[in-house]
């Protein structure tokens, strides 16, 4: 028995033959990641492979451009070697990924087995939320290790929030000197800040990309944008004057989508993301964005009227879809989080793909998406947003999830694991969070559709927390992803509880005074 997660397509041992010991003569062929496995060994094994290129490797890593898959390997391993072949670097890269676990499992003593391994996903994704919570350029880089050890593909980067602004944009030089600080937090009276220069964003996309990862930056608009508009009073609906969001919660403060300076913003933030992030795709949030102000701006009003819309929804379509215009314009693509702009999406350009996140999307509104071309991203918050507790979302929910959107895959462009930072305040409660459930996700993303089960999971458990434990990863035991029945349910009462503290009276009080302040404003 060979255990791997994410599961791959097909596995073959042949117990007859004797196979092969990795041990300190092991060579292996030149090659970048090579040096990878070289290290993993020396860590893990202590042994030292030797890389060579004069044709007495044991572990030969080539390419052959005839090879079905992108991202497929095949592994080979007989008596003497072990051959990996691949389409190219990719496939290398994920090939290394399975035999760090082989390795590990085995001590080394690898029997002969073939196995052959491709994606079920194309977009396989992991989004970290930098937003409430800023994590280090280290602890992001530690993060990505994981993401490529379990074959992901995309860093969904969540860099602008209502609780603080991450990047640095040169020509608004205030968006990271104040929007990047919070005076308090929901856990502590302690500020809270911090930002990535231009130079760290390089690094991250550099790193990634030898990771074999994209980088997705978001900017979310029109909502969760209190960060920005504590900067830049001009953006929101009524000028108002208001600091970086201390605490969680949806934001009534959005941007206004009436002026014009609006959209001049918006457009010079996503030039500098443009230049920084080459995989040419953005996602532009989208998400959340509460109408209230626009139903009460002169400005937001007069944009309805004058563009010939029907309410404060189709405003919103209107807005993303001028973004994604722009995008365009500029040879990018977008995502936004998909089934939000209540109403009919019909205005909405079907260029945008969607990340799905609400469970309650229905068959019908899927299937209207689809057929209008549009593309769509597994994220549904039933089995994929990472930030839920485990009484929430156990691991064996995950495993449940089929993945697909639909009856066929094919409808399906990918999945992504969503690590929102609310509650999210350092790395070790997000690896809490994180592990195992980033497993069964992968075998979700990764394995064919129906192979990888719950019992399959927990029967390859052991050998997960011994690779897991290799990286001194602060995973959740068994016990606590998989918890009790009476565990669960005190866990879902605190959950349930914490949308008090989001939504808050501090929200119902500002929105009361907004109402007051602006009531003789409203045009007609
Ligand atoms: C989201 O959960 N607001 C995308
Ligand atoms: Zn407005």
């Amino acid at each position: 028995m060979i255990n791997i997660i994410p599961q791959p397509v097909k596995i073959n041992i042949n117990h007859e033959k004797k196979g092969y010991t990795i041990n300190s003569n092991s060579k292996i062929s030149q090659h970048y990641v090579a040096e990878e496995l070289i290290m993993f060994v020396k860590n893990t094994l202590k042994k030292d492979i030797l890389i060579c290129n004069d044709g007495t490797e044991n572990i030969i890593l080539k390419t052959d451009s005839s090879f079905l898959y992108d991202e497929g390997y095949t592994i080979v391993c007989s008596d003497d070697t072990i051959i990996v072949t691949a389409k190219n670097d990719i496939g290398i890269f994920y090939a290394v990924q399975t035999l760090k676990q082989i390795f590990l499992q085995l001590d080394g003593i690898i029997p002969c087995f073939e196995i052959e391994d491709y994606p079920r996903f194309d977009y396989r994704g992991y989004l970290l939320d930098c937003g409430r919570y800023f994590f280090t350029v280290d602890e992001i880089i530690r993060i990505v290790d994981f993401i490529a050890l379990h074959k992901f593909n995309v860093l969904h980067w969540h860099l602008t929030e209502d609780q603080g602004w991450r990047i640095e944009i040169k020509k608004y030089p205030l968006l990271t000197e104040k929007g990047s600080k919070r005076s308090h937090t929901n856990f502590n009276h302690k500020p809270h800040g911090g930002y990535y220069t231009q130079e760290d964003i390089k690094e991250i996309v550099a790193y990634c990309h030898a990771h074999k990862i994209k980088v997705i930056p978001e900017f979310d608009v029109p909502g969760h944008n209190v960060a920005s508009i504590a900067c830049y009073p001009y953006l929101s609906c009524f000028n108002r004057n208001l600091e970086v969001a201390t605490h969680w919660g949806v934001k009534r403060d959005i941007l206004c989508a009436g002026k014009e300076s609006t959209y001049k913003f918006v457009y010079d933030v996503l030039d500098e993301l443009i230049e920084l992030f080459p995989d040419k795709i953005i996602h532009i949030g989208g998400d959340e964005a509460f109408k209230e102000r626009w139903k009460i701006c002169p400005e937001c009003q007069k944009a309805i009227k004058e563009n010939n819309l029907s309410c404060e929804d189709e405003l919103q379509m209107f807005f993303m879809s001028k973004v994604n215009d722009y995008l365009k314009s500029k040879g990018c693509s977008s995502i936004m989080w998909g089934n939000d702009t209540d109403g009919d999406t019909d205005t909405l350009s079907t260029d945008i793909a969607w990340t799905v996140y609400k469970p309650n999307c229905t068959e019908e509104s899927i299937n209207k998406e689809l057929e209008r071309g549009r593309k769509l991203i597994n994220t549904r918050n039933s089995a994929y947003y990472l930030d839920f507790p485990y009484g929430w979302t156990s691991l064996k929910q995950v495993c449940d999830d089929n993945g697909a959107l639909t009856e066929t895959d094919d409808d399906t462009w990918g999945i992504e694991a969503c690590m929102w930072t609310e509650y999210v305040p350092n790395i070790k409660k997000l690896e809490f969070l994180t592990f195992p459930r980033l497993g069964a996700i992968s075998e979700n993303a990764w394995s064919p559709n129906g192979t990888a089960t719950f019992q399959n999971f927990i029967d390859k458990a052991d050998s997960y927390y011994k690779l897991l434990d290799v990286y001194n990863i602060n995973y959740a035991p068994l016990k606590k992803a998989c918890p009790s029945f009476i565990y669960k349910h005190a866990s879902s009462v605190w959950f349930k509880r914490r949308v008090f503290h989001w939504e808050g009276i501090h929200t119902f009080f500002d929105n009361k005074k907004v109402e007051r302040m602006t009531k003789n404003t409203v045009t007609d």
